[in-house]
């Protein structure tokens, strides 16, 4: 009798973390031989899928030395989880005299739900189910109770190698050496499986939907929206700036310490300033995240991210919209906006001045401290527009 896994992903694409993931998975448990199914069904619900096809040969390539993995070919590729229930059931006829293991990550439990409501699933199958943090163990725990000893649950340490991450990297044209197989890499470049049109904002805004709440979100689209209007007034990358103003926010909803720890682990000290002020964070962990978790590599949308909470002296102007729309997007109601959103179209220093301002008063009123790269940005505007009234008081004299 042999113990075969059977692991159910999209693999869009297949990348080093599924191999290792399953190389693993073989050691530990002493699996025999794992076939790999491909679903049509993602942890993301947004998640727009290239061809079964594109996928299943990147799995072959992926696997081809490897002898003990194996690509599940299914007749259909399975839009709804209760044919994961038929599969398994199949898959079973073929080895019957086989132990067979369902291998299920934390994030598609819904599988496991909806395959148990179809029959018993356990009269054939074990379940293992992978979990990457402490969160998700415990959350795991408590909801696989109802199955007893059947579901085992494996943790496993979060990589930053993801499908996510690969596939930004080929929207933003950059190779994926050491995240994904030569072999996928080429097949991937060659017939172009990432690279259409709109395929960077499309993965940004996906990524950025998928980790925020729909009132957060909705504000990324609005700031994201304001950018793209302000780069086109002042001839700047209005695709660019886009994607800055969708990620700007994106690691605001993680809590504090969460925060701290993605700053710490890129080995960046915080100032005591930073230390008191917990609002500036997700500027400092969101570009940081952007990079090291999506694969972002553009400096300018980084910096944009980073300094979008407390502006910097000499900004670029790149910088100023994404700061300036994070303050006008359609969202934001404060009293002095309608003025702000003018302004900002005619003069965006004087915009970002009249922001600081208030920003400054506020933080001032609240007895909070103020960061030096805000004052620092404050001042230099302030001898900036004096020195400019100056010149146009010497023309008119
Ligand atoms: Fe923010
Ligand atoms: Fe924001």
């Amino acid at each position: 009798m042999s113990n075969i896994g059977v692991f159910i992903q999209v693999f869009n694409p297949i990348h080093n973390g599924h191999m290792l993931l399953m190389n693993k998975l073989k050691d530990k448990l002493g699996l025999d031989k794992i076939l790999l199914v491909l679903s049509n069904i993602s942890r993301n619900k947004y998640e727009q899928l290239p061809l079964i096809e594109d996928r299943r040969n990147m799995c072959r390539l992926a696997t081809k030395n490897c002898e003990r993995f194996e690509i599940y070919d299914s007749e259909k590729n399975f839009k709804d989880s209760g044919q994961i229930f038929n599969i398994l059931q199949k898959i079973k006829n073929k080895f019957y005299f086989d132990g067979l293991h369902l291998i299920i990550e934390y994030g598609l439990m819904i599988f496991l739900n909806l395959c148990y409501a179809c029959g018993n699933i356990f009269n054939f199958a074990s379940i293992i189910l992978i979990v990457f943090s402490q969160e998700e163990y415990l959350s795991a725990k408590k909801k696989i109770k109802k199955f007893g000893k059947n579901v085992v649950i494996v943790k496993f340490e979060m990589s930053n190698i993801s499908s996510e991450y690969a596939r930004i990297r080929f929207a933003q044209g950059l190779s994926c050496f050491g995240y994904l197989n030569s072999d996928v890499e080429k097949y991937v470049l060659k017939n172009g499986v990432y690279c259409q049109k709109g395929a960077l904002f499309r993965e940004c805004f996906d990524a950025s939907r998928n980790r925020l709440s729909v009132k957060r979100f909705t504000h990324c689209q609005m700031v994201a929206k304001a950018a793209k209007g302000l780069a086109k007034i002042y001839h700047e990358d209005e695709k660019k700036a886009e994607i800055a103003g969708i990620l700007h926010d994106i690691v605001k909803e993680k809590d504090k310490k969460s925060l701290l720890r993605i700053i710490q682990d890129e080995g960046k000290v915080l100032s005591p300033v930073e230390k008191s002020s917990p609002k500036i964070w997700h500027a400092i962990a969101g570009a940081i995240y952007c990079k090291k978790w999506l694969g972002i590599e553009s400096q300018e949308i980084l910096n944009a991210i980073l300094y979008h909470t407390t502006a910097r002296e000499n900004m670029t102007k790149f910088e100023k919209i994404i700061y300036i729309a994070d303050c006008i997007s359609d969202d934001r109601k404060y009293g002095e906006v309608d003025f702000e959103r003018k302004l900002a179209k005619s003069d965006l220093d004087m915009a970002l001045l009249f922001h600081l301002k208030l920003s400054i008063k506020q933080l001032c009123e609240k007895n909070c401290s103020i960061h030096p790269a805000t004052i620092d940005c404050y001042n230099q505007l302030c001898h900036n527009f004096k020195k400019k009234c100056k010149e146009q008081g010497d023309k008119l004299e």
